[in-house]
């Protein structure tokens, strides 16, 4: 299946589900998990009309995960121990942010050396491709579910937790009308808040980067 197929395949399904979800439950909030992830997102944001804090989807806990969990093995520290900020549409283009990476509360750059770090942040671009390459037959399912689980459970705790989730923005980060990675207060109110971090110039640069890469699969989408 050609990646245009594909696109159009997930926008076949994300539209009706998204109806039927709007005519039975017209309070409910939407967490998306459906790749191209940041896209199918928007779709359902703008089917089903619903507020942007109802709609939400899940990709920044999955790949931070997978960036902590690859310093961890690097380290050999426990994964618990590391903190860390991914940002940036779902896919190659997603921006880990070193800088607000910790272990313990110590800054990753006190551990490991700048290729080190960027091989790490390489890795953990291509996690979903690894996995599906690994898999052979499908995507990954374990970490994306405790992912959705954490979310959901800030939700419906009113936990109010701070997790990089696909939020819908307008001029946050400088970006507008796109749904986007970035970290979210998230409770029973939904997106509660949008977490503003300061960037440096590369960083920007790669978020304009990722803002074009998911813009550019959002024009392919005929809303
Ligand atoms: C993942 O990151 C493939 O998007 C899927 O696991």
């Amino acid at each position: 299946m050609s990646r245009d197929e594909l696109l159009e395949a997930n926008v076949n399904i994300i539209k009706p589900v998204t109806e039927e979800a709007v005519k039975f439950s017209p309070n409910a909030m939407l967490l998306v998990v459906t790749n191209p992830l940041d896209a199918m997102v928007y779709t359902a944001f703008k089917v089903s009309k619903f507020p942007k804090n109802r709609v939400f989807g899940m990709a920044g806990i999955l790949d931070t995960t997978r960036f902590r969990a690859f310093i961890s093995i690097e380290l050999n520290i426990s994964v618990e121990n590391i903190q860390a900020l991914v940002l940036g549409g779902h896919g190659d283009t997603m921006v880990p942010i070193a800088r607000y990476t910790t272990v313990a509360g110590i800054p990753l750059t006190h551990f490991l050396r700048p290729d080190r770090i960027d091989a790490i942040i390489e890795r953990t671009r291509k996690g979903g491709g690894e996995i599906v390459k690994y898999l052979k037959t499908g995507s990954a399912y374990y970490a994306p579910s405790l992912a959705v689980a954490e979310m959901v459970e800030s939700i419906v705790k009113d936990k109010k937790k701070i997790l990089p989730c696909s939020a819908y923005l307008e001029g946050e980060y400088g970006i507008n009308d796109l749904y986007f990675g970035v970290p979210i207060k998230l409770g029973a109110g939904g997106v509660e808040e949008i977490i503003k971090i300061e960037l440096t110039d590369q960083e920007k640069e790669a978020i304009k980067n990722s803002e074009a890469a998911v813009r550019n699969v959002v024009d392919l989408i005929k809303l």
